[in-house]
């Protein structure tokens, strides 16, 4: 469904992506993991077409996204970002239903029926019903969050684009977001593709992984093969000690100065 050939980015003359080749399945759940500044982020801009490569092609449904009209992709692709300079006083429900904005059949009509029951299915879905008519900009860091993933589902997109979507969610939203999310793509064939930086949720979640290290592929697989010690030694540089439960690995960090967490 989405497949990357070739494709290298700078930002001004500094290169960022090397070379990456990668392919996404109809359905499929990728986690995309890497150290800070290994190139996550700017992989999923080159996707989102907000950032043009300096070479290589972006393919979704065999078509360049450079020939897809902004409308069109804007239908198939939802993303949800990992910085937000979002800053209009609207409610939650206002923004989650600006999510409908590609499938305006006419914007000088507005928004239908169908956009706003599409609005409250998913405000029930993500458990935002005690802040459907709070300000947005009043919210937690971890409320906005799961406003943007609502936002982002009420598009009802094919691919589903996500930059550390859990990073300011308490674990027990942590869980529950994913479990959504992954319910989208066994059920509804949504492809998702995810940075996460909590690898023992990545494990558990996501039945592709894409690790990433100087803004190249380091290795692409699944929990089997990336969820290593040795692996995760080489591109994190951490010591790390790995348990098996219901055949899904788990990382238990290593400590270098044990010694203090007994005092
Ligand atoms: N607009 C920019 N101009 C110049 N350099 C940038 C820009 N955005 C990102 N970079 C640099 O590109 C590299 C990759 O950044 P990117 O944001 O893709 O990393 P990341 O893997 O998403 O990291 P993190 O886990 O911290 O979010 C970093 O070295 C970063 O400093
Ligand atoms: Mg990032």
């Amino acid at each position: 469904m989405i497949r990357i050939e070739n494709l290298s980015f700078g930002y001004c003359k500094r290169n960022i992506l090397k070379n990456i080749n990668l392919s996404f399945k109809e359905g499929s759940f990728t986690g995309i993991l890497g150290p800070n500044g290994s190139g996550k982020s700017t992989l999923l801009k080159n996707i989102l077409g907000y950032l043009k490569p300096n070479s290589g092609s972006v393919f979704i449904n065999d078509e360049n996204i450079n020939h897809m009209k902004r409308k069109e992709y804007a239908k198939l692709v939802g993303f949800v970002p990992q910085k937000s300079g979002f800053s209009m006083a609207v409610s939650v429900e206002e923004f989650i239903l600006l999510g409908r904005i590609p499938h305006l059949k006419n914007k000088w009509n507005g928004f239908e029926k169908n956009d706003r029951e599409i609005t409250d299915e998913i405000i029930k879905q993500m458990n935002l019903e005690k802040f459907r008519e709070r300000n947005v900009l009043t919210l937690s860091g971890g409320e906005f969050q799961r406003v943007l993933v609502a936002r982002a589902l009420c598009q009802q997109p094919k691919i589903l684009l996500l930059d550390e979507p859990t990073s300011a969610l308490d674990l027990n939203y942590a869980v529950e977001l994913l479990g959504v999310v992954k319910e989208l793509s066994v059920y509804k064939g949504i492809t998702v593709v995810t940075v996460l930086h909590d690898l023992n949720l990545a494990s558990f979640f996501c039945s592709d992984l894409v690790l990433m290290k100087n803004g190249g592929v380091y290795m692409t697989g699944n929990q089997n093969n990336i969820i290593d010690s040795d692996v995760l030694k080489d591109v994190y540089g951490f010591d790390s000690k790995i348990i098996e439960d219901g055949g899904i690995p788990y990382i238990i960090p290593v400590c270098k100065s044990r010694g203090v967490l007994n005092v």
